[in-house]
């Protein structure tokens, strides 16, 4: 099991999803990670270009607002690639909640931001008490439960990087989610508070094909 953010031969970057504006907000994302390291100083710089892009209705077609039962996080939620860096630091992607439908608890292990699209979402933060040096065990806490409607997002950073989403409206709800890995491929971690167990997760791309070759 092996994470590689930076393959070692960058390949092309990949458009599942191509115009103007998503052209545009990648773009401002890729010139902001050149120039600054600090993740939190990432995601403020992006902040304002992420709401414009949750508030344009226009621009995500309806064939990337669809759940579907094949995905990797189970319960009929999609995952949906929109676009990926070659070089492994960046994916954005649509997620696709059914009415009543949540996701694991899960991680994602990289800096992120995270906006309402569509629907009504419930999210659960845990914070986790143990060292996590025992890959089958997390004590986890819940720390924040926040509603979340069109427009709203939150970020993820190293200190809040544990949580779980539902679905509240009576319609599907689309979320749109950036982060700084390619999260449906990396090996990350689902966990059962009820539980404190923790196991290995890879949720996959619902389009894509995870570049299987570089977990060798
Ligand atoms: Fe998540």
């Amino acid at each position: 099991m092996t994470n590689r953010a930076s393959p070692a031969t960058p390949r092309a970057d990949e458009w599942l999803l191509d115009n103007s504006q998503l052209r545009g907000f990648i773009g401002t994302v890729n010139a902001t990670r050149a120039r600054e390291t600090d993740v939190h100083r990432i995601v403020a710089a992006i902040r304002p270009h992420f709401v414009e892009l949750l508030s344009d209705p226009d621009w995500l077609p309806r064939k990337f607002q669809q759940p579907s039962q094949e995905s990797g996080m189970g319960g009929g939620i999609g995952m949906w690639l929109l676009y990926r860096a070659g070089d492994g630091g960046l994916a954005f992607s649509a997620l696709v909640v059914p009415p009543g439908a949540q996701t694991p608890v899960h991680d994602h292990l990289a800096w992120g931001l995270v906006g309402l699209y569509k629907g009504e979402q419930e999210e659960e933060v845990f914070t986790r008490r143990d060292d996590g040096r025992d890959e089958s065990y997390a004590d986890l806490a819940l720390s924040v439960r926040q509603m979340l409607r069109p427009g709203d997002f939150y970020e993820l950073l190293p200190e809040n990087d544990i949580h779980r989403v539902r679905t509240t409206s009576a319609d599907t709800s689309v979320s749109l989610h950036l982060l700084g890995n390619d999260n449906g491929c990396i090996w990350r971690h689902r966990f059962e508070p009820e539980t404190d167990s923790a196991q290995p997760f890879r949720s996959g791309w619902l389009n894509v094909e995870c570049r299987d070759e570089e977990d060798a």
